[in-house]
């Protein structure tokens, strides 16, 4: 059979950020490593991604980062120490990660902005549709993961999705803000979408969260794209060109999300995940 080209099969994660918000927890440890009870943001990730059936995961690191790599990594030594013990079990998961996918890496050299990591990763990703996860944004559902979701979305409209949840109007400026209009329950077609604006400018209070399906197309735009909000390139402002032709769907998916790139978000992932430990 001839291979399908336009399967999601990557899953692009941008890691390289320095996690300022978290030290001096994150000084010499990278902030997509801080554990939620006892895994890290970042597998909670990759295991969104294998259950979206992707399997190839494209990691964007930074300095400072190579405990990412160890992560998915055998390591002989512990496996060493606690192979045939009571303790066997704790690698269990971990294991079952790195056995089925394959895991690659770069490295942005230079801070500029979440849609300069992305365009980081097209030595990667290639030329063919993909997933993003921001590991901080963490996301979990009873039933299909959030990136399932938008898989089965992109199979129907074959274009780029961002995920969205509505938020109260004063946390506009945290997030790419969009508007559009209604294709079907839970699915906008993009109109208008503005990164981090004043409440008084917010086009509503839809903001995206840290889920994205992108077509290829989006590395040459972002080659294109200006420099934007807080002097970053910003994926939002790349993605605002496909939506003027019709191109950008905004989903609100089902499910819960916990921003761990703040305190707040992090504690109570904590307490929630622990309630259901
Ligand atoms: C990024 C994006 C923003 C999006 C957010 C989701 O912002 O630029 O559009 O709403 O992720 O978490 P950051 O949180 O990296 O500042």
């Amino acid at each position: 059979m001839p291979k399908d080209k336009t399967k999601i099969k990557k899953c692009l994660f941008p890691a390289a950020g320095y996690g300022t918000r978290f030290l001096p927890a994150t000084k010499a440890i990278p902030k997509e490593m801080l554990p939620v009870l006892t895994k890290p943001l970042l597998q909670y990730g990759v295991e969104e991604a294998i259950s979206a059936g992707i399997e190839t995961m494209a990691i964007v690191t930074g300095r400072g980062k190579r405990a990412i790599e160890d992560h998915f990594d055998v390591s002989y030594e512990l496996e060493h120490q606690i192979k045939g013990t009571s303790k066997e079990h704790y690698l269990t998961e971990i294991r079952d990660v790195i056995e089925k996918c394959t895991f690659s890496y770069t490295r942005q050299i230079e801070m500029k902005g979440l849609g300069h990591a992305i365009l980081c990763g097209e030595t990667l990703i290639g030329n063919e549709p993909f997933a993003v996860i921001l590991a901080d944004d963490l996301c979990d559902n009873d039933g299909d993961s959030v990136l399932s979701q938008m898989v089965k979305l992109y199979d129907k409209y074959r274009c780029s999705i961002v995920a969205v949840e509505e938020i109260p109007l004063e946390d506009s400026n945290k997030y790419g803000i969009v508007t559009g209009k209604t294709e079907e329950d839970g699915a906008i077609r993009i109109t208008d979408m503005v990164e981090k604006p004043d409440p008084k400018d917010a086009p509503s209070n839809l903001a995206i969260i840290g889920r994205y399906i992108l077509t290829p197309d989006i590395f040459d735009i972002l080659q294109e794209t200006k420099p934007g909000k807080g002097g970053e390139i910003q994926i939002t402002d790349a993605l605002l060109v496909q939506a003027k032709k019709g191109g950008v769907i905004a989903y609100k998916f089902k499910g819960k999300r916990f921003d761990c790139g703040s305190i707040d978000g992090f504690v109570e992932a904590t307490n929630y995940f622990y309630e259901k430990w």
